[in-house]
């Protein structure tokens, strides 16, 4: 189960994000990066960010904090802007948080250095659910104090966008050719060897445990939100264990 928060001011919309994600404070006092389930992606995008999100975390990738965010749409009657207005009004109930890392930057390939041990993880990762959205054009990573932060994992797992052809597609390869991290010669293979062994069965029931349950209810095809959970963790239990051979880079030394 995630924290769950509620949000007592919407502070202003982030305007770099294609979702318009917001920043909002909450009565832990904390401070999050709002993500709406009123987005036009919807809520699939969500549980994206939370099993990607949980996963990472527990493979020693540094990701921001997640938590679920009840909100009342009156937070956002001064708001402004029209199109935030709105966003806010669709999205009363649960919403997914972050913690927002204050004075973090954008990666800059050119800026930073990333060794191919890290790199390797990283991309492996990405590999295993299928992130098309960390390319050098944008890389949703951030840098705080040297350190790299892994954002925004909403265009992962095609596969559950159509669950009757989930194992067909993921038992697809991955490109990596774009990847930001693909100059940085990342050593997948050891990454592989290193990783793949610690997603199991276990840690995937913990990960998927941890999607809210109105974001499973009524998917066409499963008679319970478990076994929706559980299909999310099948494509990733098969994958981690041979992705690595299946990943394309045109970067020498990436294989
Ligand atoms: N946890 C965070 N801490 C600080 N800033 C953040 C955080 N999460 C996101 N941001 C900022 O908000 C921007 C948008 O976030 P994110 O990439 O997750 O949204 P998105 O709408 O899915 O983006 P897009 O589809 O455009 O890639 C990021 O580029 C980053 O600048
Ligand atoms: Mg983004």
């Amino acid at each position: 189960m995630l924290k769950e928060v509620s949000a007592t001011r919407f502070v202003t919309p982030l305007r770099e994000g294609g979702s318009l994600p917001g920043l909002v404070e909450a009565d832990d006092l904390g401070t999050y990066v709002m993500k709406f389930t009123g987005a036009g992606q919807g809520r699939k995008t969500l549980v994206a960010e939370v099993v990607c999100g949980e996963l990472a975390r527990r493979l020693g990738l540094r990701v921001p904090g997640l938590v679920t965010i009840g909100l009342d749409p009156v937070i956002g009657l001064g708001e402004p802007d029209q199109e935030v207005q709105e966003l806010l009004k669709s999205s009363g109930g649960l919403n997914l948080g972050m913690d927002f890392l204050s004075r973090a930057i954008g990666f800059d390939a050119l800026a930073h250095q990333v060794s191919p041990e890290e790199a390797g993880k990283i991309v492996w990762f990405d590999a295993l659910v299928n992130n098309v959205d960390r390319s050098w054009r944008n890389p949703n990573m951030l840098v705080r104090h040297g350190d790299l932060w892994l954002i925004d994992h909403g265009a992962t797992m095609i596969w559950h966008h159509n669950w009757p052809g989930a194992a067909a597609s993921a038992a697809k390869p991955y490109d990596a050719s774009d990847h930001a991290l693909a100059p940085f010669g990342p050593d997948i293979a050891s990454a592989a060897a290193e990783l793949a062994p610690r997603v199991t069965e276990e840690l995937l029931a913990e990960v998927t445990a941890a999607i809210p349950e109105e974001w499973l209810r009524d998917e066409p095809g499963f008679e319970s939100t478990d076994a929706l959970r559980r299909a999310y963790a099948e494509p990733l239990l098969a994958r981690a264990a041979t992705i690595h051979e299946r990943v394309r880079t045109s970067q020498e030394g990436t294989k």
